[in-house]
């Protein structure tokens, strides 16, 4: 028997008597199962699709693909399981599914690839793990799905998580194994070694690891019909958590900590209408604004202020939602926030009139911080005698980086940050086509000790950032339905609280 860990101790010291007698009464007397699953899930033939495409880049490899485990977020309690994004898009698996499973696209001697997802199917109800396992049995967390459900729902081959490690590593000598290797450390450790045991050569084998997990990012930036659905029913979900911010921003004001009562309306929200938020809330508020990954939210909000609020629901697909509203807490901008509000808006028109097919990436940024730039020479904020067109001078200007320090779009997809590993070339250089999501997100943030920054400005940030799909002629803004004029942000909230 193994060793005994520190959390099975704490867990012992717990334990409750189990006598044969129990053991039998427990597994007895059960209705026959009733099948979890009865059809196809819809994402599953966009993932058949999506590991076609990886098995032809792939010929003669077995390519791994894990999960990733539980992990225990204090001694026996775990956090709640979100699968790794490689995972999630070839398996079409979403929500807190399926963790320590691993997806094997396994090698066919005539070409092509078998997927077969190995996983930890339902136990049966005379065995101890249905009554008495705390981490997957089903009286402690429900039923899993069996081989036949997995087999249904997916389209793949399934078989039960004890056969994977002898399959990922045979024959490791005479083909190429490739691993996606920060899902599950365990799991890489082990199959690293039985790799090299079953006559892997030990050098390289992380550098093609690595570019398989680098395609894999890659892979996602164009998104299929089903993963625009999904991020629609995304931001669909957020305006529904922006309105029911709005329409409690009177009990944020009074409440203490406001900043915190807004987080848990979004999050309410996000949890009731998806799977949760898809990052942790922004909810900034006078000059936590000015902080760009407030997360902490432990403000109070106060009448008069704004409240920066970054938020976006992930649904079940753990498609996410990357949305920002600056919002006025009273319902109308002062004269300076509106100034500056309409400096960003004016950005961020121009950012989103640079999304269309045929432009690069880096085009929407160059257009969004022109207007920047051009805002606030106008405000005199820029160095005695620096141009407009020496701040946007990449060797020796971006003085308005002072202002806006962050980039103005990204990627939008399983990832809040999506496709992450694309290298340059591919991300920032790259021409945009249509299929390809990502934010528009201009800022202006002026501290309330910057002393560069006129007197009336300080201790006001604003950003907006909605989340835009480009088009075959251009693109569409899968947030239009929250406004985004400070005049139609104003008549927004009045409306919302008219309600
Ligand atoms: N919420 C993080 C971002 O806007 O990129
Ligand atoms: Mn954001
Ligand atoms: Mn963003």
């Amino acid at each position: 028997m193994g060793a005994v860990s520190e959390e099975q101790k704490q867990a012992e010291n717990r334990a409750r008597p189990t006598t044969e007698e129990f053991r039998a009464f427990v597994k007895d007397g059960w209705a026959p199962r009733r099948p979890t699953v009865t059809a196809p899930a819809p994402a599953s033939t966009y993932a058949a699709a999506r590991r076609a495409r990886l098995s032809a880049a792939y010929p003669g490899e077995r390519l791994v693909i894990p999960a990733g485990g539980l992990k225990v977020r204090t001694n026996d309690t775990d956090y709640v399981f979100r699968p790794h994004t490689a995972f999630a898009y070839l398996t079409g698996l979403g929500a807190d599914r399926e963790p320590d499973a691993v997806l094997v696209l396994e090698p066919l001697e005539g070409g092509g690839h078998e997927a077969i997802l190995y996983f930890r199917p339902l136990a049966e109800r005379d065995s101890d793990e249905f009554f008495a396992d705390t981490r997957y049995g089903e009286f402690w967390v429900g039923a899993r799905p069996t081989i036949e459900d997995i087999e249904l729902e997916l389209g793949v081959t399934g078989a039960h998580i004890d056969q994977f490690a002898d399959a990922a590593a045979k024959d490791a000598g005479a083909l190429t194994i490739r691993l996606v290797r920060d899902a599950d450390r365990d799991l890489t450790r082990t199959l690293d070694a039985a790799r090299v045991a079953n006559g892997a050569v030990e050098e390289g084998l992380e550098e093609a690891d690595d570019a398989l997990a680098h395609a894999l990012s890659h892979a996602r930036m164009v998104k299929d019909e089903f993963e625009i659905e999904a991020l629609q029913e995304a931001v669909d979900a957020t305006e529904i958590g922006f309105e029911a911010v709005i329409a409690d921003l009177p009990a944020a004001l009074a409440a203490s900590r406001g900043e915190r009562w807004v987080e848990g309306v979004f999050g309410l929200h996000a949890r009731h209408q998806g799977n949760g938020v898809g990052y942790d809330s922004i909810c900034a508020s006078g000059d936590h604004a000015n902080t760009l990954h407030w997360i902490k939210n432990t403000g109070d909000i106060h009448e008069g202020d704004l409240l920066l609020l970054d938020a976006g629901v992930e649904v079940d697909a753990l498609y996410t939602a990357d949305v920002t509203r600056t919002l006025p807490v009273s319902g109308t901008f002062t004269q300076a926030q509106r100034e500056i509000y309409d400096a960003v808006y004016a950005a961020q028109e121009a950012g989103i009139a640079a999304v269309r097919p045929g432009a690069k990436f880096s085009d929407i940024h160059a257009a969004a911080i022109r207007v920047i730039a051009e805002r606030l020479h106008a405000w005199g904020l820029l160095p005695e005698g620096v141009t407009v067109e020496d701040t946007l001078d990449t060797e020796h200007g971006q003085y308005h980086r002072r202002w806006m320090v962050h980039g103005t779009s990204h990627h939008l997809g399983l990832d809040v940050h999506d496709c992450a590993l694309a290298t340059r070339e591919e991300y920032m250089d790259a021409v945009l086509e249509p299929g390809m999501v990502l934010t528009v997100e201009p800022g202006l943030y002026f501290k309330a000790d910057d002393l560069l920054a006129p007197e009336r400005f300080r201790g006001i940030g604003v950003r907006i950032e909605d989340d835009i799909v480009v088009t075959a002629d251009g693109c569409r803004n899968l947030s239009a339905g929250m406004p985004r004029t400070a005049a139609a942000v104003e008549a927004w909230i009045a409306a919302v609280q008219a309600r």
